[in-house]
């Protein structure tokens, strides 16, 4: 393609998806599939290596994550972002009222009624339209800056359409949806990480990563909340026009907030959102009320670091205490054994909560919970709520049950060796190094119905009407008993008929969707396949570096361990997976039904894909670690000794003998530093 062309593409595909993004992250009404999705950016990806004059800092494809941090640059805040008051009752709302109705005088106003999410403030400039920076709130007057971080937050415009200030400021919450954030504690505990307590600190840590790759993979969202500054341009006299006038640059602005004309309205806003707080899928703990017109909340001005015009009216705690009854075992989609708290029914803000969530055995054993404990258990916007730990006094009474083991609760053969809770096998596993135990049986039924919704997931393969009840109705009813059997549906159209809220025209859109899903990117199937310890971003990583599932299958240990990012643990977890002779079935099942396996066609990012690199002597431009990565990341691979498949030996200021002498010996290419440069960039030498 010639640059010119190339150029106007570049621009179109960044429209094109910027407008998806929108769409999709912002309006939350996509108008294309995830596949369609994948592959504009993947053509703009691929454009873009190829032609990287024309790549811009607001291209879409940068949202990906920059390389990490030393440590974050301060912002100074041209104007303070400040706190709010409380107010934790009716009389104290009241009391502000008062307040605020002495200063107005005969002054009318209305409200904004907004949620208060639980999350991180962010303030975000605009120069020129163009997201220039973004910061965290700090003490108020300086914050870091986080602007490589933001940007990977989808619903964050990098450029604002419309009418916009040549310079302004718009401030909101940064924060990790409920079903993001349990999915993120999910994973920790199976890794033995640290658990988040609750929604913001999860987002904290995750936005104030010095590696935006990480904050990259956490489903961050954003809502703005006020406009902080705007230059040169007159900007509408009430915040809620404000934030009409935000959301028509592209803003993403909370659908629930609600101008309210009278203090009793915001009385009614209250109520509603108390009772209601349960559904809203982020974690909200109160309400903020915002006198509307901006001339009087100059008036009113800030007292300390509180403004006067606003308030938090905070929805009573989520937290509550019971008994701990028992500790059951449930199996989870890759065996994990997972304890689940069993509790004395107790209402906690208007949820009758039975069990709650216990992650691990150390993490019980670190807490010192025991069953017959008083337990205090919160509801930070988990679907299942989490034990927090024993009260104080259970701590100090004299009879307790024993320190919590979890082989202990599963059923035993005759020879005491524990079983499996679902399948009743001896298959009772802990790796080396791990905190949790599994059930090793690749056919136990509870795994592998998880595994088939797991396999139809967003993110996974995509099959719109395939989620939890439906895949556990296919599974009960024997017509789907691994992931490859969802492509034979086609020729059990008669039993689907049968089932229950299944007619033609569900039939017919299921088997369509099924279709649809065989054309998936190989990432996607690669996580599709429920891999222990394989998340989206690994599954990326061995797509890009294996093309096709067969040699993924094939991989030996060593192999696995060179790739960047793959340590032991994952490489064990693929070695395990592929050493079950059910999973190659399930493989081999999907290959039959035409599933597509491998990549389609290679890309302009992999210059260096299938080439070996040995690299001797000290090299002038980077370390040796650098210049190895920087193969890697291209689809290289570098070793250390020169054999028969090394395909260049990188000669360095002085070179160790050994690997030239063998070089010569077997001919191999030599090369120096300024050749792997270029092939670095991509070109020829
Ligand atoms: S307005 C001057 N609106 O609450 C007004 N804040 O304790 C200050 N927050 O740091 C902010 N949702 O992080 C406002 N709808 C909302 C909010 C909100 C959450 C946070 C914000 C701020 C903290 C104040």
């Amino acid at each position: 393609m010639e640059p010119a062309e190339a150029k106007q593409r570049i621009e179109k595909l960044k429209a094109e998806i910027n407008q998806h993004n929108y769409r999709y992250y912002v309006l939350d009404s996509p108008e294309i599939s995830d596949a369609e999705y994948d592959e504009l950016m993947r053509e703009l990806q691929g454009l873009e290596a190829e032609f990287p004059q024309f790549l811009t800092p607001d291209s879409p494809t940068q949202r990906v994550g920059a390389a990490p941090l030393e440590a974050f640059g301060v912002v100074e805040h041209p104007l303070p972002l400040l706190s709010l008051g409380n107010a934790f009752s009716k009389e104290e709302l009241a009391a502000w009222y008062r307040r605020t109705l002495k200063l107005t005088g005969s002054q009318k106003f209305d409200f904004a009624g907004e949620h208060k999410i639980d999350g991180l403030a962010v303030a975000l400039t605009y120069v020129d339209g163009k997201l220039t920076t973004g910061a965290t709130r700090g003490d108020g007057l300086r914050g870091e800056d986080i602007t490589q971080n933001l940007k990977t937050v989808r619903s964050i415009p990098l450029s604002v359409r419309g009418d916009f200030p040549p310079r302004f400021e718009v401030r909101g919450e940064v924060f990790l949806p409920k079903a993001g954030f349990e999915k993120l504690n999910r994973e920790r505990a199976e890794e033995g990480l640290p658990l988040f307590a609750n929604p913001r600190n999860a987002a904290a840590g995750s936005v104030r990563q010095l590696d935006p790759r990480i904050t990259a993979r956490r489903p961050l969202d954003i809502y703005i909340y006020m406009l902080g500054y705007a230059e040169d341009r007159a900007t509408p006299p009430t915040h809620w026009e404000t934030m009409q006038y935000l959301k028509s640059l592209g803003f993403k602005i909370n659908p629930n907030n609600q101008l309210l004309k009278s203090i009793e309205e915001v009385e009614e806003y209250y109520a509603r959102w108390v009772e209601r707080r349960e559904s809203l899928p982020y974690e909200a703990d109160g309400i903020v009320v915002k006198i509307n017109q901006i001339a009087l909340q100059e008036r009113l001005g800030d007292i300390g670091r509180e403004p006067r015009w606003a308030v938090a009216y905070k929805f009573p705690a989520v937290q509550g205490t019971t008994v701990l009854e028992r500790i059951d075992i449930n199996v989870g989609r890759t065996g994990t054994l997972n304890p689940v708290a069993i509790l004395k029914p107790v209402a906690v803000g208007g949820v009758t909560i039975k069990h709650a969530a216990l992650h691990n055995e150390d993490d019980i054993r670190r807490k010192d919970i025991r069953v017959g404990d008083t337990v205090v258990i919160q509801r930070a916007g988990e679907v299942i709520p989490q034990v927090i730990g024993p009260t104080p006094d259970s701590r100090e009474r004299a009879r307790r049950e024993k320190e919590f083991s979890l082989l202990d609760k599963l059923p035993k053969n005759d020879k005491g060796r524990p079983l499996c809770p679902e399948c009743g096998k001896e298959s009772i596993v802990k790796p080396e190094g791990e905190v949790m135990y599994y059930c090793s049986n690749a056919t136990c039924p509870a795994q592998a119905q998880q595994r088939i919704e797991h396999f139809a997931s967003r993110g996974a393969m995509d099959i719109e009407g395939i989620g939890e009840a439906q895949s556990v109705i296919l599974f009960n009813h024997g017509l789907v008993k691994n992931a490859a059997e969802l492509y034979r549906l086609e020729e059990k159209r008669a039993e689907l008929l049968e089932l229950e809220n299944m007619g033609e025209k569900s039939v017919e859109n299921l088997l369509k969707a099924i279709n649809a899903s065989k054309e998936r990117p190989l990432a996607r199937l690669i996580f599709a396949l429920g891999i222990r310890h394989i998340g989206g971003e690994t599954a990326e990583i061995l797509a890009r570096r294996f093309r096709s599932i067969e040699p993924l299958s094939k991989a030996s240990r060593d192999e696995l361990m060179k790739i960047e990012a793959i340590g032991p643990k994952i490489a064990d977890s693929i070695l395990a997976f592929f050493r079950q002779e059910e999973n190659h079935k399930i493989i081999q099942g999907l290959k039959e039904a035409g599933v597509r396996l491998e990549e389609k066609g290679k890309t302009a990012e992999m210059p260096l894909d299938g080439k070996e690199f040995v690299i001797t002597g000290r090299l002038e431009s980077f370390s040796r670690q650098e210049a190895e990565e920087k193969i890697k990341a291209l689809g290289g691979t570098a070793k250390d000794g020169v054999t028969k498949k090394t395909s260049y030996l990188v000669v360095g200021a002085d070179p160790g003998g050994t690997k030239l002498a063998k070089a010569n010996e077997l001919g191999t290419p030599q090369i120096g530093e300024k050749e792997l440069l270029r092939l670095l960039e991509g070109k020829a030498i």
